[in-house]
């Protein structure tokens, strides 16, 4: 094309009739360049800033991806940036960390050795960089950090949460599925609490299309669970990959994926993410996994369901746990 014929081109985002969706991912290792392939394999943003403190790896991670765009749904603008790229950023990423840390004992907490110190570094220069959006967190401890986060950028309630139980949840979603032989996407059920060990599942709100695990049990016996060891498969999942293959990659990517396509599409879709409880469930004052209603202004409202007794003191012990845990990262 000539150059002339583009000069009264109206810039899509700048002419009142296109938006263009921008969104910015930090720590581009395992996760972070996951996230970004799914970004690009759905076609959920029109443009991608990649920041890792290596350069060359962002470089070459935006190298590599652009070398996959003439076989992807849409053209979809890749590249290396800055912190002064993405101040116009509808949605940022943290996907920094260090798994090795969590691997060796099977525990997110010693990874904030290094991610609380990253942390530390990436609030200052987003604060600096204007940054309006929706701030979606994947650093571990999940919960820990993006209270930190959220205290740190100081942006409006709602904006700042993190993947938390959502992925935990698709594990358990998996196998509901595998053993009742229906497809996940008619099973609702939720992980709730810390994305660590200390999270748990609420059978009494497992429902199939609204017929309650009780009753599926009845004629299915797999389907027979008792909360602790279901809980404790789940928790498990995620340590049994890593002790193979060093990271988890795949689960975590679709679940930030499908929250960011949920913020950029104003979907109002129930998930669950790590938010801030102001008194729903009877915590207030902290980050904890619990499912949300998630739209353009991030978590637009937490989904407060009927627990048990039992489970809604298990709920309480997993604030304390992550409560414990932001103490610790506050001595760091
Ligand atoms: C996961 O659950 C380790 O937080 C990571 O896959």
């Amino acid at each position: 094309m000539k150059e002339e014929s583009n000069a009264n081109r109206l810039e899509p985002g700048h002419c009142g009739i296109v938006k263009l969706r921008k969104v910015g991912i930090i720590g581009l290792g395992h996760v972070g360049a996951h996230v970004l392939c799914d970004l690009v394999n759905q076609g959920i943003a029109d443009e991608i800033v990649l920041i890792d403190i290596d350069r060359e790896k962002a470089e070459c991670e935006a190298m590599d991806i652009n070398a996959s765009m003439a076989y992807m749904p849409s053209r979809i603008k890749v590249y290396a940036g800055t912190y002064g790229d993405i101040g116009d950023a509808d949605v940022l990423v943290n996907a920094s960390g260090k798994i090795s840390l969590s691997a060796a004992s099977n525990d997110r907490t010693n990874e904030m050795r290094y991610t609380v110190a990253a942390a530390r570094e990436i609030a200052p220069q987003v604060r600096a960089s204007g940054f309006k959006g929706i701030f979606l967190n994947i650093s571990n401890p999940c919960d820990v950090i993006t209270s930190y986060m959220a205290r740190e950028l100081g942006l409006p309630k709602g904006r700042v949460f993190g993947t938390g139980t959502g992925l935990d949840t698709a594990r358990l979603l998996f196998r509901l599925s595998h053993d009742s032989g229906v497809d996940a996407r008619s099973i609702t059920a939720y992980m709730f609490g810390e994305h660590g060990n200390a999270q748990f599942a609420p059978l009494s709100l497992v429902s199939f299309r609204g017929k309650p695990l009780a009753e599926m049990a009845k004629t299915n016996s797999k389907l027979n669970y008792s909360q602790d060891d279901i809980s404790k498969a789940v928790i498990q999942d995620a340590w049994t990959v890593v002790s193979a293959k060093h990271c988890t990659e795949y689960g975590i990517a679709a679940t930030a994926a499908r929250m960011i396509k949920i913020v950029l599409g104003d979907e109002r879709s129930i998930m669950p993410v790590s938010a801030m409880l102001e008194g729903e469930y009877g915590e207030s004052g902290v980050f904890a996994g619990v499912p949300c209603l998630l739209g353009a202004g991030g978590v637009e409202e937490v989904c407060e369901l009927p627990l048990t007794k039992a489970e809604w003191e298990m709920f309480h012990q997993c604030c304390e746990s992550i409560r414990n845990n932001i103490a610790l990262a506050e001595e760091m």
